[in-house]
């Protein structure tokens, strides 16, 4: 396409047509092309911009994708002040407000004898940050989070990423509003990045709440696309709102393309709206994303304006907060756990008591600030809740149940796997062994990670093993493991022939492991699983990493600061250093293999591809492999997600049903080797 008519005619119909996908996709769960076309018309646009960058627009979808820097957020004064909500805690309090707001309506008494009902609307109070919108004539022109209520930051571009956020709006809307909401982390969004961040031993976000607005801070857009925020929008400002009724207007802008939760519903009266909390008190927990309570509105814009505002919320709506789930028990003991990485975890060990379906034994006690904080004490009767948190929480102590000759609870100064002398950082919450080289649990603990599966794969050698090779002295560090010998084996408890066999054919076997694996498995911090093969691929041996400055390494896709500090550490670390020669001269594979860099692209990047049936000319592994090589993903089940299915002989015809109907496309051996070639 030369011609910049053509190109501009193309671009439009383009971001019509993608806008409108996004819209089908993230606010109806409904879409109508599968992912591989959608990628296809998105890689278009970004090509025709690249070539004309005059088109691009605010509204592009191509902004979607993140990529700009916000170094320090702008501060934004809130045209209209954000407030919150009073809170209400049971039924009494709902009934004292529906009291207050007959009140404040002046309700005649011929009405209160009649049993007036007034109109109310309740939502689903989602756990998130709070979010305004603000729409100059159908785009999205800023997005401003809560802050003090009067003034908060500028975050627009990373709330550009969040796809349930129309950047561009359809039908009838007013030239200029404010829509205001929640953005938040679904579920599994939430529990998937916990899931990577225990692979590289960091420690786990605490809940969905602050993991969205963690990553809502953060700098570098192209990393919060990543994260799959989610957005719902509940309330309408302007001057030229279209109708009277809050109902009404939540509809019209779920018409303008926004996602607008589809729970919400107008009851009659508060028994109306006590008989939707005690309903959503259970059904919540099947909820894809966390709430915290209902919100319970007036409908009736004249009936908002009649009772106003006082200082710090309406008084025409109120949340009603659902209650943790809470039990009491008896603390019997403070014990502390070591991680790979040295850090000091304090857990409150219970007397067992059944709570929300599970029986708690322990509690994350966080860190010394927290138990400093709750005065807990041995022997004490605790509260334990189980809130939007993974692991139960202590909340309070019953001081009135506390023994008088309890004993204020001394945090440990040394560590109690090896009695080195715990570190804390300045501003940090944890303390840290920084014994790494002989405490038990961060040795042991490196090691296993190590040869877990996605790592070296040296399923022969378990975690009870690796403890009792340590203590037998056989290993200290991961290069240890291929000095050992059978014959130092075979003396250990357990450790038949045939064991030992096993256990040194497995490490020799893991000599194979690819370049990316094992960059994985030596435990760079912050290195997980996909950075790896990222960095791989782009530097192909360890020798060219060990050569990369800062900025060099800033350079590749996924590498943050965090991740280049720690990539700089390893290589300045003498020990790290020794161990990695000794790996070296095992034998192990420390850069791409000739095949890999013969077979290597980005021809798949981005793509989710289903491999499905029996290969003839090559395994599925090896096809797995290769949709790696060529930057693409393997996913097990198909979905609109998928991009393409890689389809062999006798595919289930459940799977090629479900293929036709998202309209996946579907391609045999010669058409991939083709395509990757
Ligand atoms: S309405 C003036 N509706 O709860 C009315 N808020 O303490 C302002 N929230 O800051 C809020 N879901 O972040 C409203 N459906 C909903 C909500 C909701 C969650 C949050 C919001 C607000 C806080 C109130």
């Amino acid at each position: 396409m030369q011609n910049i008519n053509e190109a501009k005619q193309r671009v439009e119909q383009l971001t019509f047509d993608l806008n409108n996908h996004n819209y089908n996709y993230y606010v109806l769960d409904n879409p109508t092309i599968s992912d591989f076309e959608f990628d296809k018309l998105l890689e278009e646009l970004i090509t025709i911009e690249t070539k004309f960058p005059e088109l691009i627009t605010s509204t592009s979808p191509s902004q979607r994708v993140g990529g700009q820097i916000t170094k320090t957020f702008a501060t934004v004064k809130h045209k209209y002040p954000m407030l919150s909500l009073s809170n209400s805690y049971n039924e009494e309090d709902l009934l004292e407000f529906d009291r207050r707001v007959k009140d404040g309506l002046q309700l005649n008494a011929t009405d209160l004898f009649n049993n007036a009902t007034i109109e109310y609307v309740c939502e689903l109070k989602f756990d998130g940050l709070s979010i305004g919108l603000t729409y100059e004539n159908g785009k999205l022109l800023q997005a401003v989070t809560r802050g003090d209520g009067v003034q908060g930051d500028d975050v627009t571009n990373n709330a550009k990423t969040i796809k349930s956020i129309p950047l561009q709006l359809k039908g009838n809307y007013p030239n200029l509003f404010e829509i205001r909401g929640e953005i938040f982390m679904p579920k599994n969004v939430f529990e998937q990045i916990n899931i990577e961040r225990e692979d590289i031993g960091e420690t786990l976000l605490a809940n969905p709440r602050n993991a969205a607005s963690g990553t809502m801070k953060m700098q570098d857009s192209k990393v919060v696309a990543k994260r799959k925020l989610d957005c719902f929008l509940y309330n309408l400002l302007g001057e030229q709102i279209p109708f009277n009724s809050h109902y009404e207007n939540l509809q019209a802008a779920k018409q303008w393309g926004f996602k607008i939760n589809n729970d919400t519903k107008v009851c009659n009266g508060i028994n109306e709206v006590i008989n939707f909390i005690h309903y959503w008190d259970h059904a919540r927990h099947q909820l894809p994303f966390e709430i915290d309570g209902i919100v319970i509105k007036l409908n009736q814009h004249q009936q908002q304006t009649q009772l106003g505002f006082t200082a710090k919320s309406p008084r025409w709506a109120i949340a009603y907060k659902f209650k943790a789930e809470q039990v009491s028990t008896i603390l019997e003991e403070i014990t502390y756990q070591v991680g790979r990485t040295g850090a000091i975890t304090p857990v409150a060990n219970l007397k067992p008591v059944a709570l929300a379906g599970t029986i708690v034994k322990r509690a994350s006690l966080h860190n010394a600030d927290i138990i400093e904080k709750l005065d807990v004490r041995i022997g004490d009767t605790v509260f334990v809740e189980k809130g939007g948190e993974i692991i139960p929480k202590i909340v309070s102590v019953d001081f009135s149940k506390r023994n008088v000759n309890s004993l204020k609870t001394q945090y440990i100064t040394n560590c109690p796997e090896c009695g080195f002398m715990l570190q804390r950082k300045e501003n940090e919450a944890l303390h840290y062994c920084l014994n790494e080289e002989n405490c038990a649990p961060q040795v042991c603990g490196k090691i296993e990670h190590f040869v877990s599966r996605k790592a070296m794969n040296i399923d022969s050698l378990g975690g009870e093993t690796i403890v009792q090779l340590f203590k037998a002295k056989l290993i200290n560090t991961i290069s240890d493991l291929y000095q050992l010998q059978k014959e130092q084996l075979l003396p250990l408890e357990r450790m038949a022939e045939k064991s030992a066999q096993n256990l040194i054919d497995g490490i020799n076997a893991s000599k194979q492991i690819p370049f990316e694996r094992v960059l994985f498995a030596i435990g760079i911090r912050h290195v997980g699983e996909t950075t790896a093969k990222k960095i791989a691929k782009k530097v192909k041996s360890i020798h060219a990493l060990k050569l990369l400055n800062k900025e060099q390494l800033l350079e590749i896709d996924e590498v943050g600061e965090t991740i280049a500090d720690s990539i700089l550490n390893y290589f300045n670390n003498p020990t790290q250093q020794l161990v990695l020669s000794k790996l070296i001269e095992a034998g192990l594979q420390f850069e791409l293999s000739n095949e890999q860099l013969q077979n290597t692209s980005d021809k798949l990047q981005g793509k989710s591809i289903v491999i499905s049936g029996v290969f003839i000319k090559h395994s599925r592994d090896e096809y797995k492999t290769m949709i790696e090589q060529h930057g693409g993903k393997n996913v097990g089940s198909i979905s609109a997600k998928t991009s393409l299915i890689l389809a062999g002989e006798n595919m289930g015809p459940e799977k090629l049903k479900k293929a036709q109907n998202l309209k996946i496309v579907i391609i045999n051996e010669d058409e991939f080797l083709k395509m990757i070639n």
